[in-house]
């Protein structure tokens, strides 16, 4: 009996360390915007917030390049305001380090000896 209890202090203790660890590694998020916390957030929320919702920007991703491309983009066909060298950089580098390039979730092709026959390969001159 007493073997049970220790054994389930044990799993009840390891499981709140588990607890306490994800709270520890979650990113925090503000709350009005949605936007990470985290350098330049103001930023974005000053100069991206005028025409549409953060959320837009939140549920995308990129890399700086990518990013910025939509910048440019939003500037040349929605009347986007130009941006100081070094407030771009800001809003930049927040973006692409926050809401980055995802690694692509479409699995490699398969190999050439995997796939079927191809019914139409003696129609290919
Ligand atoms: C002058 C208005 C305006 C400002 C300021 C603005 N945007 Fe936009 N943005 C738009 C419009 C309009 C769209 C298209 C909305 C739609 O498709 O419904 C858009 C679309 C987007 C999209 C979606 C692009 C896609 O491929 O679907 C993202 C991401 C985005 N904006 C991010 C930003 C960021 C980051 C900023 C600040 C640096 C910003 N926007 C500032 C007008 C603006």
């Amino acid at each position: 009996m007493k073997l049970k209890a220790c054994f389930l202090l044990l799993v009840i203790t390891l499981s709140l360390l588990a607890v306490d660890e994800g709270v520890l590694h979650a990113q925090e998020i503000e709350r009005v915007t949605g936007l990470i916390l985290a350098d330049g957030w103001q930023d974005v929320q000053a100069n991206c917030t005028e025409c549409h919702s953060t959320q837009l920007i939140v549920q995308n991703s990129g890399s700086k390049a990518v990013w910025e491309s939509r910048i440019r983009w939003m500037q040349a066909t929605q009347g986007m305001h130009e941006l100081e060298a070094e407030l771009e950089e800001s809003i930049l580098d927040y973006l692409a380090t926050n809401y980055g390039q995802k690694d692509s979730s479409r699995r490699a092709p398969l190999a050439q000896h995997l796939l079927p026959a191809n019914p139409y390969e003696s129609d290919i001159p």
